[in-house]
């Protein structure tokens, strides 16, 4: 096992995997890493499917085009998850607040399972796995997804994480100084210094895109992040949440 230390400091996302199988232990180990996240009021409102059929991870990468979903020995789809509490509400007669109409009850989901994503994430590091997350899962075509996974009402994906025996070791990609990430005691007030460390980080992108292993782009962060930013506002994301049963009003 590698140190939290290794875990933390040197992971990066691998989309690239041999062809060999995870081993079983690891795979149990990742199932109790994920089983222990921290949620809220530990009401685990979360679930995961976890595909090992060839068949459909193919099918997935045909819809996403996204060639690690093939290529992943395991696919782990975090799912937020309203069903199993109401499974058990129904029985014992209990009412189901209309939490599933609430941003706040949206939200619950939403943290629960990317938490338990990054428990995953973290597990599978440790055990020498390569990961990568996979949020074209939850944009491309979420009724289809649902219909191929048979979701059923109060769940809907978050994100999906390709999981393998790494083939690649990509370079570390540059993140925000610190300095941009934590501020002391009240948020930032000195805007100016602000967008000069922004530039800089931009800067220190571009150069690292022009340089990097493994296929070179122009790319600065700020463009790229808007362009891709520009396409998520054609998602219908409040429809298909709506479809799954959920009716955000407050
Ligand atoms: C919520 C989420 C969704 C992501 N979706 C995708 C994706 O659809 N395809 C992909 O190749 N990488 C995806 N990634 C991986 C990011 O591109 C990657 O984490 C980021 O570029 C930083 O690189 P690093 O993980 O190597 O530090 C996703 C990551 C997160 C956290």
């Amino acid at each position: 096992m590698k140190t939290v230390k290794e875990c933390l400091l040197e992971r990066t996302s691998v989309r690239r995997y041999e062809r060999e199988a995870i081993p079983a232990e690891t795979m149990e180990f990742i199932y109790k890493a994920i089983q222990n996240t921290p949620t809220s009021y530990n009401g685990q409102q979360f679930s995961v499917i976890d595909i090992d059929d060839q068949n459909l991870k193919e099918q997935l990468y045909e819809l996403t085009n996204q060639k690690q979903l093939k290529t992943c020995n395991r696919l782990l789809i975090f799912l937020s998850d309203y069903n199993k509490i109401s499974l058990l509400a129904q029985k014992k007669g209990l009412e189901m607040p209309a939490f599933t109409d609430t941003m706040d009850g949206v939200t619950i989901g939403i943290i629960d399972a990317s938490l338990a994503m990054m428990s995953a994430v973290v597990a599978a590091q440790a055990a020498g796995l390569g990961s990568n997350c996979v949020g074209y899962l939850r944009t491309v075509d979420p009724a289809k997804l649902a219909q191929m996974l048979k979701l059923p009402k109060g769940v809907f994906v978050v994100c999906g994480l390709a999981l393998g025996i790494p083939r690649e070791q990509p370079d570390l990609k540059p993140k925000q100084p610190t300095s941009l990430i934590f501020s002391k005691n009240e948020y930032r007030q000195d805007r100016d210094n602000m967008v000069k460390e922004l530039e800089e980080y931009d800067e220190v992108v571009k150069h690292y895109n022009a340089t990097r292993a493994g296929g070179t782009s122009t790319n600065d962060w700020v463009s790229h992040i808007l362009d891709y930013y520009d396409h998520a506002m054609h998602y219908r994301i409040l429809q298909y949440l709506k479809d799954q049963g959920y009716d955000i009003k407050w």
